[in-house]
């Protein structure tokens, strides 16, 4: 089915940031998407609109009970002046998936796709072309229906919204760094059962407290442990995480509380392309510290939309710090970080063939 979207541009457009500075989400685009869900008539009214603060009654149930999911995706300028989205097909079905979760309805994937591309094509002159640099989409729903009592809501809002953003961690647009990643014993991200394979507000704010214990101990990120045990390797920080063992590349399963990450299964794919053994399991700390202390670990890294590829340098774990590698950026995560953002950008052909979505 073909979808068309009304377009209301702006009278007053933004001046654009310096392409050299963006950091991520600093600055937000001068038009977004929007679209209603109301019961008995479904999504409906979609449109481009000047971007604006979103109206919400105080009582809206998104705001008290984070009934909301959300998507991350990029758009890229490519070498003939085109604009490249990456698996949008992707995003579209984990929405879906998310919605199910927390009982919102779902958007067909064709629908999603087409609400992605019109909202890029109204602000396609925000796609930015420094190295490294990207838009980031946001497409999220909520609900604003005013409630206290605890069930699904009637009634949803679906808005995308767009920002130019450099890499996510500072200065990976320029050089691939190994960042220092804290392993959390204490708290715990998503259980199984639970929402940690849905792209929800909930998952993120409740790992903000790790994240700040991290920083106090000077690493990025945190690498989270499964809920039950604290004994399974689970994600780094908002993204998937990878460990070379040996001649294997190891990941978690898909247990129900990782997040199921587009680059994630690109990286799966494209290494299984190369010939590259890998396994999705559950794989054990102590494995993962022993394999560094004897050397067998050579490399590891986290994949994510926003983050692409960025190695892990080092492993704070109980107190002590595990450099890998030496901390240096290992073959295979340049490998994959340059074949992906090359791919995503056009800069190299697309080898698998239709993850490249040109606009
Ligand atoms: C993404 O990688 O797109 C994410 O959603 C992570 C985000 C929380 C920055």
């Amino acid at each position: 089915m073909e979808y068309t979207f009304p377009v209301t541009r702006t009278a007053t457009p933004k001046e654009k940031p310096d392409q050299k500075a963006l950091g991520f989400g600093k600055t937000y685009t001068d038009h977004m998407f929007i679209m209603e869900y109301d019961e008995g008539q479904g999504w409906h009214d979609g449109r481009i609109v000047p971007y604006a603060p979103l109206q919400l009654d105080p009582a809206a149930t998104t705001l008290h009970y984070g009934q909301m999911t959300f998507e991350g995706m990029k758009a890229y300028k490519n070498p003939q002046g085109g604009i490249n989205l990456f698996r949008p097909d992707m995003n579209a079905k984990r929405m879906q998936n998310s919605n199910r979760r927390l009982c919102i309805p779902e958007i067909d994937v064709d629908l999603f796709i087409a609400a992605v591309k019109a909202a890029v094509k109204a602000d396609i002159d925000w796609v930015p072309e420094e190295p490294g640099t990207s838009l980031y989409i946001r497409p999220f729903i909520i609900s604003p229906e005013p409630s206290m009592a605890v069930h699904p809501a009637s009634r949803y809002i679906f808005c995308i919204i767009m920002t130019p953003v450099a890499a996510y961690y500072e200065g990976n647009d320029k050089e691939l760094h190994g960042s220092h990643i804290w392993v959390e014993e204490e708290f715990i991200r998503a259980a199984v059962g639970g929402t940690g394979f849905a792209k929800c507000g909930g998952n993120y704010s409740c790992g903000m407290i790790a994240a700040t214990e991290a920083k106090k101990h000077g690493c990025e990120e945190v690498l989270w442990l499964d809920a039950k045990e604290h004994k399974y390797v689970e994600e780094v920080g908002t993204s998937n995480a990878f460990f070379k063992i040996g001649d294997t590349v190891y990941t978690s399963s898909l247990t129900g509380s990782i997040l199921p990450g587009v680059t994630r299964d690109s990286a799966l794919k494209l290494m299984a392309k190369w010939g590259v053994k890998t396994e999705e399991k559950r794989l054990e700390i102590e494995e993962v510290i022993e394999a560094i202390k004897n050397g067998t670990l050579t490399e590891a890294w986290a994949t994510g939309t926003a983050c692409v590829v960025s190695p892990i340098g080092l492993l704070n774990y109980k107190g002590t710090e595990f450099p890998i590698n030496g901390e240096k950026v290992g073959e295979l995560s340049q490998k994959l970080y340059d074949t992906l953002y090359g791919m995503q950008t056009g800069e190299i052909e697309d080898p698998m063939g239709g993850w490249v979505v040109t606009l």
